[in-house]
């Protein structure tokens, strides 16, 4: 089966106003006829309505950089998925390297956020990804393993176009330092092996994410396991960004 290619721009902390209306009135219409690949724009939350209101009719899909586990109530600054359903948002990512090793969200409190999102019919881009310690010492495919399995085991039960993983080695975001296509693609088999083996998704779509750029996208995209980018600092403009979703043109 053809994988549906998928080019989400990760604008974490960034883009503000002027710069999300630069964005979309520089994008035009210039996804509108997409049909063999999907672009999706995370915007801040601040920003989410704007975005929401500029990407009409542009064949863009708006996600959510992050959202809360539980419906609604006492929880200081954080956002419910019923909020973004509000906004007509029904993608969110969850696992960002930055969530993990920052905010310092743990297995278990992703393992509740995968739950809850498969709960409310939300599509998750589960972020997955080893450090350069890890992978030094040997760990890669058993961190992945770990970080697939605390988060799905007893817990898949989306349909499986709702669940797509991105593979973000921890020493490839925004380093400029990117994954070989071959390093990438060897996780890529690896992860759609186990995801089959375990889980029965052999055709799950899964994107490589960490310092993809115009001038390395073709060598990762044309690797067979690959199906599209999770892109953060070159996804923050227009012009660099339509060269990752037209990579092949
Ligand atoms: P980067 O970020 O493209 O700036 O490396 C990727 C990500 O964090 O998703």
């Amino acid at each position: 089966m053809t994988r549906k290619k998928i080019f989400a721009a990760n604008w974490k902390m960034n883009n503000m106003t002027a710069e999300v209306a630069t964005f979309f009135g520089a994008i035009g219409d210039s996804c509108v006829a997409l049909k063999d690949r999907e672009v999706i724009v995370t915007p801040s939350f601040p920003y989410l309505a704007q975005a929401a209101a500029l990407a009409k009719g542009k064949n863009i899909t708006l996600a959510a950089q992050n959202f809360h586990f539980e419906e609604n109530g006492a929880f200081t600054g954080e956002v419910s998925l019923t909020m973004l359903a509000d906004l007509g948002i029904r993608t969110v990512l969850i696992g960002h390297s930055e969530r993990r090793h920052v905010m310092g969200e743990s297995h278990e409190h992703l393992r509740k956020k995968v739950a809850f999102a498969q709960k409310k019919g939300f599509r998750t881009i589960f972020c997955i990804g080893e450090t350069l310690a890890q992978r030094e010492k040997g760990e890669l495919f058993a961190v992945i393993d770990m970080q697939l399995s605390s988060a799905f085991d007893g817990n898949l039960t989306c349909p499986p176009e709702d669940m797509v993983i991105a593979y973000e080695p921890v020493w490839a975001i925004g380093t400029g330092v990117n994954a070989t296509g071959a390093q990438a693609q060897e996780m890529h088999d690896y992860v759609r092996k186990f995801m089959d083996k375990h889980y029965g998704r052999k055709d799950i779509t899964i994107l490589y994410g960490g310092s993809v750029k115009p001038d390395n996208v073709k060598e990762l995209m044309t690797m067979p396991d690959i199906d599209g980018a999770l892109v953060g600092g070159a996804s923050l403009k227009a012009d660099s960004f339509s060269k990752l979703i037209f990579w092949d043109r």
